[in-house]
């Protein structure tokens, strides 16, 4: 079969995936209100494409906090690579290094942080946390990415307690035992690992805006919150000092009714004045995706179960194909809305479909 666009590796990963496995990774809370309004939201915005604007020769790279990448998509943080493929993040961290981009690991990895280091040397890397009641361990986690040579940290503020999934609890769905979470393997000795393979509560609830001068505390690495919805939450991540925002609603598995990431990216963007960067994941499946985004002020975005379904069809290669697919529609998107290079995207280029 021909893969030709990211719905094909949906299909294939559907088809062939554990339907545990499926229902985990394709999961969005309650009913899935959220998750679905990531992706409808693309469609209801329309391009302004301009004409004869000479597209002959494109230049697609961008900088992430200064980085050079080849093009402005990344990997989302997500666990448990190894349900997907055998080798589990080490793929991912492989296909991302040769595409050049950079992959967020996710705390929930199923392969060490000095695994995923070691997979792929001198990837563009950022490590995505979650703080835990243990602080210790989390303190731990962040020193040992920052020693590794990850180059970001990620926060993640929008999961105080996980979302209520349904399909996993119908599933009562469970790690295999053969699959551990590498990065917290011993953290939690002796206690009941019933839910995503950790102990009930061992998140912190408790966490606020003053955890950030926690981080900041522990590591030079610039600090990039993800889950940020609104203007308030954007000037008070400008105001601790952050480097970055991901516009994010953690592809619909948190609360249930919130807007559309696209949806939101606006009052982030003009709250934050350009003084940090501003990113964007969920619903991300076509490069005009991509395109669209960009227009609206994001730097760059982030794909979550894309980037599991090219693992699920065939591993690096895989998900390296799912990039190549993106970065060549994202090309030609660009070259047909007249951009030849990304300093020519701006709120010009779409209207809101007045349907
Ligand atoms: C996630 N996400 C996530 N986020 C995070 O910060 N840490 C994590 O460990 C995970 N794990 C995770 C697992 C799975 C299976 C999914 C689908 C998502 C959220 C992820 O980073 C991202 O916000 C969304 O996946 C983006 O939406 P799309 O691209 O999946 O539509």
């Amino acid at each position: 079969m021909a893969m030709v666009c990211l719905s094909d590796f949906e299909a294939y990963a559907k088809k062939h995936l554990p339907k545990i496995a499926w229902d985990f990774f394709a999961a969005g809370a309650d009913d899935c209100s959220t998750r679905d309004e990531n992706i409808l939201a693309y469609k209801r915005i329309r391009f302004r494409p301009r004409m004869l604007r000479d597209v002959s020769v494109m230049d697609i790279r961008t900088k992430l906090l200064g980085t050079e990448i080849s093009f402005p998509v990344g990997i989302a943080p997500t666990g448990f690579h190894q349900l997907a493929w055998p080798d589990g993040e080490k793929s991912t961290a492989r296909a991302a290094t040769a595409m050049n981009t950079c992959y967020i690991a996710s705390t929930y990895s199923t392969c060490t942080l000095e695994e995923i280091a070691a997979a792929a040397p001198g990837g563009i890397r950022w490590f995505q946390l979650y703080i835990h009641r243990n602080r210790a361990v989390s303190q731990q986690l962040v020193q040992q990415a920052e020693a590794l040579g990850f180059q970001g940290l990620v926060l993640t503020a929008d999961l105080p307690y996980t979302g209520k999934r349904r399909d996993d609890i119908r599933n009562g769905f469970r790690l295999p035992p053969h699959m551990k979470l590498k990065n917290l393997e011993g953290a939690f000795e002796g206690g009941d690992c019933s839910e995503y393979g950790l102990p009930p509560n061992s998140l912190d609830p408790s966490v606020t805006w003053n955890d950030i001068y926690w981080l900041r505390s522990l590591t030079h690495l610039p600090i990039i919150v993800k889950g940020i919805l609104t203007k308030e939450d954007a000037e008070l991540a400008v105001r601790h000092g952050v480097q970055g925002i991901i516009v994010s609603n953690h592809g619909g598995r948190q609360l249930d009714g919130g807007p559309a990431t696209i949806d939101a990216l606006v009052e982030v963007v003009d709250a934050v004045q350009g003084k940090i960067e501003v990113y964007l994941d969920g619903g991300i499946r076509k490069g005009s995706d991509v395109l669209k985004a960009l227009a609206l002020g994001a730097k760059c975005v982030f794909i979550g179960r894309p980037a599991l379904w090219g693992l699920a069809y065939k591993g690096e290669e895989g998900l390296q194909d799912v990039l190549r697919i993106l970065q060549d529609e994202f090309r030609l998107s660009m070259a047909l809305a007249g951009c030849a290079s990304i300093s020519e995207i701006g709120r010009h280029l779409v209207q809101f479909s007045k349907l």
